[in-house]
């Protein structure tokens, strides 16, 4: 099936100078929830600016459900929804009103049905008739959302949806993402929060500096770049690592109560026997151990710390 977006050899360079993306090659599947996953500054905001039309390309190509951005701008554009990462709530206007206008930008006919159904199902039918300003935090975003879903696009940008957001709303926020992917919108979302990419998606590619670093599925990713870690409490606290076993990925923690010791999970020959065999010839006694898997947030810090 062709991909719902399709960005190819994509390069930014703003007007001063400074190149915000470098080759983007990416590509989206159809009703995927697509996390692009980055730190401050990376270029997901420009990325997705980009493919919705914001912003102009240095170079490259994209294409949303087939047609070219460029080329094809207003059908492009019919297929996206956006929900921008800086949100203008400042309204008098009433929720119903906000939501129908925003279809109307688009060319397309009124449908009452469709905005009707829209509200509902972002728990907003009730307050319909109210003033924007009026609004909750919460409903503000969700009223986003609505206007980005009003001309029934088939795929919806949310640039950092949870920015700022109390973990509550922010957990209302994934369900609602969720239940949009299973009406069969294709979802790509930006984010600086780990735990979100994690908890949300289907693939995350990671973009650092302006360059897509990688892209897998989350479970994929987890496993192959995961890495175990056991730790021993010590019986005694350590002022530093023998001589001797500086060479192994050891590192003293809790004030030198703590060893631990990193390795791959692929490898089949973890070194473990031999670590053990080591510390008890240095007279390093242990009463607990306890092993771990590193979560996809020392994952991100580890390849993100690598390129930097
Ligand atoms: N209009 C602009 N002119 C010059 N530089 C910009 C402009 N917009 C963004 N940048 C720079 O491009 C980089 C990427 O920004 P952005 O895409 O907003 O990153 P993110 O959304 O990942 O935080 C940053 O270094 C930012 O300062
Ligand atoms: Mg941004």
């Amino acid at each position: 099936m062709q991909p719902d977006i399709s960005v190819k050899h994509l390069s930014k360079v703003y007007g001063d100078g400074f190149q915000a993306l470098k080759d983007i090659n990416l590509d989206i599947r159809r009703g995927e929830i697509f996390a692009l996953l980055g730190p401050n500054g990376a270029g997901k905001t420009t990325l997705i600016s980009i493919i919705c039309g914001i912003v102009n390309a240095s170079s490259g190509q994209v294409t949303a459900a087939g047609y070219d951005i460029v080329k094809d701008y207003r059908k492009a554009r019919e297929t996206i929804g956006l929900v921008p990462q800086e949100l203008n709530t400042d309204s008098f206007e009433t929720v119903w009103n906000a939501v129908s206008f925003s279809r109307g930008l688009f060319g397309k006919a009124p449908k009452p049905a469709h905005i009707e159904k829209v509200l509902k199902d972002l728990s907003l039918w009730d307050k319909r008739n109210n003033r924007i300003m009026s609004l909750s935090g919460g409903m503000k975003r969700r009223l986003m959302i609505a206007k980005a879903l009003s001309h029934e696009p088939q795929i919806l940008f949310l640039d950092e949806p949870t920015a700022g957001v109390d973990v509550e709303l922010r957990r209302d926020m994934w369900e609602m993402v969720r239940k949009l992917r299973e009406h069969g919108v294709t979802i790509i979302l930006t984010t600086h929060y780990i735990e979100e990419a994690e908890e949300m998606a289907d693939r995350i590619g990671v973009i650092n500096r302006g360059e897509i670093i990688l892209v897998d599925d989350k479970a994929s990713l987890m496993r192959k770049l995961g890495k175990k870690q056991l730790t021993l409490y010590l019986q005694e606290p350590l002022a530093d690592i023998p001589a001797n076993l500086a060479d192994e990925p050891l590192s003293l923690e809790d004030e030198g109560r703590q060893l631990v010791y990193t390795f791959d999970i692929q490898k089949e020959h973890t070194g473990i026997a031999e670590l053990l065999r080591k510390l008890a010839s240095h007279g390093i006694d242990f009463k607990d151990l306890h092993s771990s898997e590193s979560s996809l947030e020392e994952i991100f810090v580890n390849l993100v710390r690598a390129r930097s």
